[in-house]
């Protein structure tokens, strides 16, 4: 029987960033409040975090006061290129790595008595197996609650949802703008491959089992949301899941992984530009932009003669031929001007005084960043959750302008110049500026002692205390 010191959980996530990123951020809200963690993720992570972390002794990193970490095999060698296969890298996650999965923690429970396990959608065997073995769950949803009451209203019937087929649909759903097909997160849509669709369907049969469902969002951004789904699945907001260091609460944090090399000089070069001048642009860990993409980014932010910071990752092993390249010159064209960066510590980037605008995909991580520094966005968003996303954040909130594209993807340089000009200088730039000032605001005081989310934690860990008890 474990006493008050001992309350142990799992947190089982993908070995993708915008997984990773909010996991280890909840960990270490719970381990403040004395709850020992133990994360699981793939071996895949175990090899990015040792390849990109400041630390390189792996058993103080892994193994240490803080976080213990174990790892189980996908089934496939660490060089098989998952992004371009997803199709075998999903099945062998769901078949291969489900089994380790459930091997490594019947070894980790004959050792340890474990109040609960935390599942990452994408790795919904972590609820079966907590089920067999008597052990409660969670979800920890890495989306906006909308995205939540979205899947679950669809998978589970609730409400008549629209021919998804059909372009001219919409959807009205409570706490949010009306919605077009195209709005909708692509997962759901038929023209999405079905091994990805697949994913949602299986993870959402799961989610009747979970005892909890966190988001990493906070309640004040989506009230009329989070409040709907009361009646059907009680949501707990925890967020916004950003380093707590960040906002002058904590110590640095201890551990972090990067998939890729962080360039910390571009830290140093905003402190040479003047404040609000310079556009962030990062497209998150997933999205690739095609060379006709590129173009005409590099090619805006030339005409538009403003300062940036470019995030553009590097290609994964095998893919360097077919990447986007920057146009001849631009770089010379644009020395002392911009930067372009491989990977960039993004959290304090756009804590920056120097930064204006952020050009983003709306990746709810990146999203719920730059909501807590407080800068207006450029959406540019492309699939998953995205152009949700940018509906709930940009038209809702007002804290910046949506680009408009084809469907391609590609915005033309005159879009992406108007959208510049309109975030940075339009008669409507000051509004959407306050606007995302008075989010921070909120975001903030969901996070500090007695604010929304601080509630919520805190709760989970009584209830986890009176589990264990
Ligand atoms: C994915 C999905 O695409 C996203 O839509 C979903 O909401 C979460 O999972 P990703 O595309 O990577 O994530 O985007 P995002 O959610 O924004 O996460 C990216 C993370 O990488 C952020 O925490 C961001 O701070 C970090 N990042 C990005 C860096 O640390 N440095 C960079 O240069 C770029």
């Amino acid at each position: 029987m474990s006493t008050e010191e001992n309350v142990n959980v799992i947190i089982v996530s993908a070995a993708l960033q915008g997984h990773i990123n909010p996991t280890l951020r909840f960990a270490r809200r719970l381990i403040s409040r004395g709850v020992h963690v133990t994360i699981i993720s793939t071996e895949l992570a175990r090899d990015r975090m040792l390849k990109h972390s400041v630390s390189k002794n792996t058993d103080s990193y892994f193994h240490n006061q803080e976080m213990h970490f174990e790892f189980f095999s996908d089934g496939l060698s660490l060089d098989f290129d998952r992004e371009k296969d997803m199709k075998t890298s999903i099945n062998s996650l769901f078949t291969i790595g489900s089994k380790n999965l459930s091997t490594l923690i019947t070894n980790l429970t004959k050792h340890q008595n474990y109040s609960c396990i935390i599942a990452d959608p994408f790795i919904y065997s972590a609820i079966y197996i907590a089920a067999d073995l008597g052990i409660p769950s969670a979800l920890l949803w890495m989306q906006p609650c909308a995205l939540y009451s979205i899947s679950y209203r669809y998978f589970y019937n609730i409400d008549s949802f629209p021919n998804l087929e059909d372009p001219n649909e919409k959807l009205q759903l409570p706490g949010l703008p009306l919605l077009e097909v195209r709005h909708l997160p692509s997962y759901l849509l038929p023209a999405t491959p079905l091994h990805i669709r697949q994913v949602m369907i299986e993870t959402t049969k799961a989610w009747d089992k979970v005892k909890w469902v966190f988001v990493i969002s906070f309640y004040e951004l989506e009230k009329e949301t989070i409040e709907s789904m009361n009646s059907l699945a009680p949501i707990y907001p925890i967020g916004p899941l950003v380093s707590e260091f960040l906002l002058g609460e904590k110590e640095q944090d201890a551990i972090s992984m990067n998939m890729w090399n962080v360039d910390v000089s571009c830290l140093e070069w905003l402190d040479t530009r003047p404040s609000s001048s310079v556009i962030y642009i990062s497209f998150g860990s997933i999205i690739v932009l095609s060379q006709k993409q590129v173009d005409n980014i590099a090619n805006a932010l030339k005409n538009s003669n403003k300062s940036f910071l470019w995030v553009i990752k590097p290609p994964e092993k095998g893919s360097e031929d077919d990447a986007a390249k920057l146009p001849q010159g631009f770089l010379e064209e644009t020395k002392g001007k911009g930067m372009v960066v491989t990977w960039s510590y993004q959290e304090k980037v756009l804590m920056h005084p120097a930064v204006a605008c952020f050009l983003t995909h709306c990746g709810w991580n990146s999203m719920l960043e730059t909501v807590t520094a407080g800068v207006p966005v450029i959406a540019y968003p492309k699939w998953l959750d995205q152009p949700t996303n940018t509906k709930i954040i940009v038209e809702k909130f007002k804290n910046g302008v949506v680009m408009n594209y084809e469907e391609d993807g590609v915005a033309s340089v005159e879009e992406i110049e108007r959208c510049i000009e309109e975030v940075m200088e339009g008669p409507g730039a000051e509004e959407m500026r306050n606007n995302a000032l008075e989010l921070k605001d909120a975001a903030r005081k969901a996070l500090q002692e007695g604010g929304s989310s601080d509630k919520n934690i805190n709760q989970f860990v009584n209830d986890l205390k009176n589990v264990s008890t």
